[in-house]
């Protein structure tokens, strides 16, 4: 059967998430890059409903100026209902309906800020499931080893769905029931609301409980149903930072696993982080120990590794970066970085260009097939097409107040140990000197050389350090020497 476009969604996040022990409110914390709520609303927009609610409460400010941060990139955008002071899902799902159009009808899903594996197809699954059976409500359950905690649904002796009972409220037969309530359901508009507006307080935590829908739901003559799921990881809720961790490392295993049937390998998936905005295409290799972090996209035939971290870096096809720290950085194609580099925000590499052993760069626009291979700091520059810096130099773009740039032509062959201090310009097709200190214009095609001619003082060594090891092996070398 086509499926139908729920008519809302409606994610509840209004509760504290106590056990987190955290200034940071609960939804807030991220895996794989992203919060738990930007998960959760990524999965609920991804069934394309007509509206997207969040229900807020705990730390208000700052988790509706998250949401307010991500909804460029979620659509429909949430829109945010806050929950007054009568506590419990069920009040949460009612604050949320009074932000929806009054008559709207079809099918209303709810779900969980902090459940961060869910996804669109197990929501859709269960839409479907609930507009084919055409159910009044439909409950996402699993069958879990330790149920304890959770609400249990409560079946007859047919298998029909009765109810959910808390645990709170559960008696010892009720207790031993191992098929627990996710928390996700999808709901038909007016079952709900009509249902909502029956649903008391008298419970042990007194609360307006959600679950109390069903049984009033099934009086009104509603059928209610559960979807089992088998995948537990899909409803499972961190509600500390053990499960935090537990559900990170599971994401990350299905993200890595993903992109290795998209034709990337990955030697090592146990040492591999991959965020959930990172892209990889066909033909990548990642060696073991590295993290690719937020919007990171890795171009085919390319080699990440080992031991890298990349947060926002744009490699392109055939590329090799070999353990680097790199952030806000463009690498070209066929580029070769590292081993031990360093790139800051701003740094981008043209094709077939290198920045290579000990190097740390900076706002540094490095031009196609220039190379900096050696120990060298490149910072607030542009560096043009086929130039080469020599090992061990320095752009010296501080002057203690102000940060300067330095401008390096093409063709450009620069010596050994060289201090640019900026702001300065070294020409088209310039030379320079080993140990210069840049600090004039350099034009096109001049050799730039400023050290002192070196003197060497015969003896030196034996008339001022007699005796110390160096001066014995100078005269070792010197035999013929009279003394
Ligand atoms: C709830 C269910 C329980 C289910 C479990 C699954 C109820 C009464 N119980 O229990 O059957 O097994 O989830 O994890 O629904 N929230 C609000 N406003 C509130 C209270 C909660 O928005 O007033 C939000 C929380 O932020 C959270 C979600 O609802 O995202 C669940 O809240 P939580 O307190 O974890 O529910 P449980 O008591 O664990
Ligand atoms: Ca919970």
């Amino acid at each position: 059967m086509t499926q139908t476009r729920p008519a809302a969604v409606i994610v509840l996040a209004a509760g504290a998430g106590t056990r987190m022990k955290s200034a940071i409110p609960k939804v807030l914390h991220p895996i794989a890059g992203r919060s738990l709520l930007h998960h959760a609303l990524a999965a609920a927009a991804g069934c394309q409903p007509e509206s997207l609610v969040v229900v807020l409460r705990h730390e208000r400010e700052l988790v509706a100026a998250h949401v307010a941060e991500i909804s460029e990139r979620i659509l429909p955008a949430p829109s945010i209902a806050d929950q007054d002071e009568i506590p419990g899902t069920g009040r949460a799902a009612e604050c949320a309906l009074a932000m929806l159009p009054t008559g709207l009808s079809g099918t209303i899903v709810v779900s969980y800020g902090d459940v961060p594996l869910l996804t669109s197809e197990t929501i859709n699954e269960l839409v479907r499931f609930h507009e084919s059976g055409g159910h009044g409500v439909s409950v996402l359950s699993a069958d879990v080893a330790d149920p304890a905690g959770y609400g249990r649904i409560i079946r007859d002796a047919d298998g029909q769905v009765l109810r959910i009972v808390e645990q709170k409220d559960a008696d010892e037969t009720e207790r031993s029931i191992t098929e627990i309530n996710s928390g996700i359901y999808a709901f038909d508009a007016e079952v709900l609301r009509a249902a909502l507006q029956k649903v008391g307080t008298d419970n042990a935590q007194g609360e307006k409980y959600l679950t109390d829908v069903l049984a009033h739901a099934r009086q009104a003559g509603s059928t209610v149903a559960a979807l089992v799921t088998s995948d537990i990881w899909q409803v499972e809720g961190a509600n500390d930072r053990v499960q935090l961790a537990a559900l990170g490392k599971e994401l990350n295993r299905r993200i890595c696993e993903r992109w290795m049937r998209a034709g990337v390998t990955i030697v090592d998936p146990n040492t591999t982080w991959i965020d959930a905005d990172v892209e990889l295409n066909p033909d990548v290799t990642i060696l073991p120990g590295v993290q690719l972090q937020r919007a990171t996209v890795v171009g085919g035939g390319s080699t990440i590794g080992p031991d890298s971290t990349l947060s926002d870096v744009e490699v392109g096809e055939r590329s090799s970066v070999v353990r680097t720290h790199g952030s806000l950085a463009v690498l070209g194609d066929d580029v070769s970085v590292g081993p031990f580099a360093f790139l800051r925000p701003g740094t981008e590499l043209g094709a077939n260009g290198k920045i290579g052993t000990f190097v740390e760069t900076k706002n540094a626009k490095i031009g196609a097939k220039s190379k900096v291979p050696h120990l060298s700091y490149v910072g607030d520059a542009t560096i043009g097409e086929n130039s080469n810096i020599g090992a061990a130099s320095v752009f010296v773009n501080y002057d203690g107040v102000n940060k300067h740039h330095t401008t390096i032509g093409s063709n450009v062959r620069l010596g050994s140990d060289n201090m640019f201090v900026a702001p300065v310009t070294v020409g088209d097709g310039a030379y320079s000197g080993a140990g210069t200190v840049v600090r004039k214009d350099v034009p096109p095609g001049a050799l730039a050389i400023n050290v002192a001619p070196q003197r060497n003082l015969e003896g030196w060594v034996q008339q001022n350090r007699a005796g110390t090891p160096a001066a014995l092996a100078a005269s070792e070398a010197t035999p013929e020497q009279e003394s």
